[in-house]
């Protein structure tokens, strides 16, 4: 049956008409609402719904159509290896990758958890390695630098965690520094090479495919960089080259030496694959011990996703949010705002989760759908963004939904006086994040009486945006890991839902293949065949 058939789906639609009159204001004047619409029962984490423009009955109704949808099957399928990513005849594992042991694991088939064993044991060995200054350059230094060299999934998720959890550095890894470098336009390494000793500095080559032109250029460029100190491209490529791909081939073609050469599979999707060997930056600059606590945290959330009844399974509600607020109340626009600066890269990562995964409008029958999928995703660091554009969500034309992310639990700073000045940041970020939840839905009314009265008409706020806050115990390796596993197994609750392969993205492809046409038009080529304004574009470009 069609979706949009669905009893649970028409059900919502009626429901959806009586909620658009109904403001958050006098939803949140019902206190037994805060009991129905909060959650607690995921460990390290609380999460309120109540600031959402929903109702129990409406919550109820969405686990429902859940239900419908087959969601119990589909998660079944997912964590046992079925084919879920249909256009690329895959299954889709990163669960797999974070079963710490053959136990814990949700596949029958245990051949999958002794490679997963073997290349975490060679990656752990490398990192001992570079950890104790025994893996030397060219000239017989010790490497101090690691520049991971990737793009999308092999860059986002790597360098969001290592900048979120720098304060769990290993002491171990003290003298090692790590950077990262994505962008095609050499920008990125343009800034960092000159600030790097090519005799202590080891590249990263971090690509699923191992043809990605992005990361391949800046691949060469390194060792171009490397090569204007020292002779010998093999002796250079064996010293100071890492590869991490699913095609050992393809490092190998480029000159990685077998035992530089970490591997993952091609069951792992690039935007969920940190969890293998491409986070060999997050081991690197946390341990082996800190990265098993980031499996072990998202671990957990694979198993409450697994085991947990429905109505109380924290994913599945979080998705079904998204699906409300998308399909029934029309709002496309999703602001990821952390309340911590160390979760600085936390929007751009799900940005590429979430909008990669869900941004499609073709059924996994391969036919046009009619509703609406994956909101525009954005975001910032919640105090810096309320100094930007938090202006439009209080008084802009747009509906905005809204996560707020917090850690309840800081501690940062060494000395009694700093350790004080600290706590005092925590309270004010707390009240910050607390009071702009509120404005948000209650607008005017969060006001008294008296400022109601002398507001201007400038100063008018509607409110009435809906937002889900989540509160983290406090933040580590582990409650990192889960936190990102419950974003992923959201976006394929929702996937499931509106009937769409979240793990294949066929849109990036024809844009990569129209630009190898253009490449050599640039250089001279005629611009015969391409529209107007590309060739004018193009003109404009190439004239002296
Ligand atoms: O172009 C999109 C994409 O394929 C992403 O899905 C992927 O994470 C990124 O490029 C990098 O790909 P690779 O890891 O194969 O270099």
């Amino acid at each position: 049956m069609l979706l949009t058939e669905l009893p649970g789906w028409l059900s919502l639609a009626t429901r959806s008409k009586s909620i658009a009159d109904m403001h958050l204001a006098d939803l949140l004047e019902d206190e037994s609402r805060q009991k129905a619409l909060a959650f607690s029962n995921l460990e390290n984490f609380y999460i309120d719904f109540s600031k959402q423009r929903i109702t129990p009955e409406i919550l109820h109704d969405l686990v429902l159509l859940a239900e419908q949808a087959g969601i119990k099957d589909r998660i079944q399928e997912l964590l046992s290896g079925e084919i879920v990513n249909p256009s690329e005849n895959r299954p889709a594992l990163h669960t797999a990758l974070r079963a710490l042991d053959s136990d814990s694991c949700f596949l029958t088939d245990k051949t999958f958890n002794k490679k997963i064993s073997k290349a975490l044991r060679k990656m752990q060995s490398l990192i001992k390695r570079i950890h104790a200054g025994q893996w030397r350059g060219f000239s017989g230094k010790p490497i101090r630098d690691v520049v991971n060299i990737g793009v999308g999934g092999s860059d986002l998720g790597p360098l969001m965690t290592c900048f979120a959890l720098d304060e769990f550095a290993d002491p171990a890894g003290s003298n090692i520094r790590v950077h990262f470098a994505s962008s095609i336009d050499g920008a990125q390494l343009a800034g960092l090479l000159p600030k790097l000793n090519p005799e202590t500095t080891m590249f990263c080559i971090v690509s699923k495919s191992f043809t990605t032109i992005d990361t391949l250029s800046n691949a060469a460029t390194a060792l171009s960089w490397l090569g204007l100190r020292c002779d010998s491209v093999d002796s250079l490529k064996r010293l100071h080259f890492v590869g991490i791909s699913t095609s050992p081939d393809k490092m190998k073609e480029w000159g990685i030496c077998d035992s530089n050469q970490l591997q993952f599979w091609d069951w792992v999707g690039g935007r969920y694959s940190m969890w293998s060997t491409v986070g060999f930056s997050i081991a690197l600059r946390i341990g082996m011990d800190g990265f098993r606590e980031f499996l072990l945290g998202a671990h957990k959330v694979d198993k409450h996703l697994a085991t947990t009844e429905t109505n109380k399974n924290v994913p599945l509600l979080l998705a079904l949010i998204d699906v409300w607020n998308c399909n029934f109340l029309s709002i496309n626009a999703h602001a990821i705002l952390p309340y911590d600066g160390r979760l600085k890269h936390l929007p751009a990562y799900l940005g590429q989760l979430e909008m990669e995964s869900n941004g499609k409008s073709v059924s996994l029958q391969q036919k046009l759908i009619d509703y609406r999928t994956c909101p525009i995703l954005w975001g910032e660091v919640g105090p810096n963004a309320q100094h930007a554009f938090y202006q439009l969500l209080h008084q802009g034309t747009e509906f905005v939904n809204s996560d707020f992310i917090i850690a309840k639990n800081r501690k940062a700073g060494a000395s009694e006086e700093v350790v004080k000045a600290f706590d005092e940041h925590h309270h004010l970020n707390i009240s910050n994040c607390l009071a702009q939840s509120r404005v948000l839905a209650l607008g005017n009314k969060a006001m008294t009486e008296d400022e109601i009265s002398n507001s201007s008409g400038f100063q008018q706020y509607a409110g009435n945006q809906s937002s889900t806050s989540i509160v983290i115990e406090q933040l580590t390796p582990e409650t990192l890991g889960s936190l990102i596993a419950l974003y992923e197994h959201k976006v394929f609750v929702s996937s499931v839902i509106w009937d769409i392969n979240p793990f294949d993205q066929w849109g990036v492809e024809l844009g990569k293949q129209i630009a190898t046409k253009i490449q050599p038009i640039l250089e001279g080529q005629s611009t015969d065949g391409l529209d107007s304004s590309t060739t004018a574009l193009i003109n404009a470009i190439r004239e002296d």
